[in-house]
């Protein structure tokens, strides 16, 4: 695993490695650490895994694009009331309501899967967006 990458916490089964190996390679190519702080330790239905890695695909570029954040945190976690992910950057943040295809995208991949996600930026310390799928069964 690439130094960038710092493990955090536990992982396991397939979302948990599709996600570390995209955060490695983006963590390689764009030379901004990630810090994994959780994985999801079970597996969930492949349409949610989708949608997951489609939100942060979005949620990264943004960070990469805009942020000129030199780390950027992120958590997916599994727990009673379901999915959470959260990819928190340190970087310059935006004032007010940011809006834009990547923002819909990334609510219309939680939406998809029953979820909601949100976007907060705070001027000169950073951007984090946190989507939701409320547990299924
Ligand atoms: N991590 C971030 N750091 C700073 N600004 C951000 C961040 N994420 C989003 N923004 C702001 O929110 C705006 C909207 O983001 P959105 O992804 O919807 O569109 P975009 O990145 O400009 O274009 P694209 O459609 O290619 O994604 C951005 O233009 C930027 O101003
Ligand atoms: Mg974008």
């Amino acid at each position: 695993m690439s130094e960038e990458v710092r493990v955090r916490e536990g992982r396991s089964r397939s979302l948990a490695q599709a996600l570390e190996e995209h955060l490695t390679e983006w963590a390689e190519r764009t030379g901004i650490t990630v810090e994994i702080w959780a994985l999801p330790t079970r597996d969930v239905p492949p349409v949610v895994a989708g949608a997951v890695l489609g939100a942060l695909g979005e949620a990264l570029a943004n960070v990469e694009r805009h942020s000129g954040a030199r780390v950027v945190s992120v958590a997916v976690t599994l727990g009673r009331g379901g999915l959470r992910m959260t990819v928190s950057d340190n970087g310059v943040g935006f004032f007010g309501e940011a809006r834009g295809r990547g923002i819909a995208a990334m609510r219309a991949h939680f939406e998809r899967v029953g979820g909601s996600c949100g976007v907060n930026g705070v001027p000169g310390e950073g951007t984090t967006v946190t989507g939701v799928v409320p547990r299924q069964d």
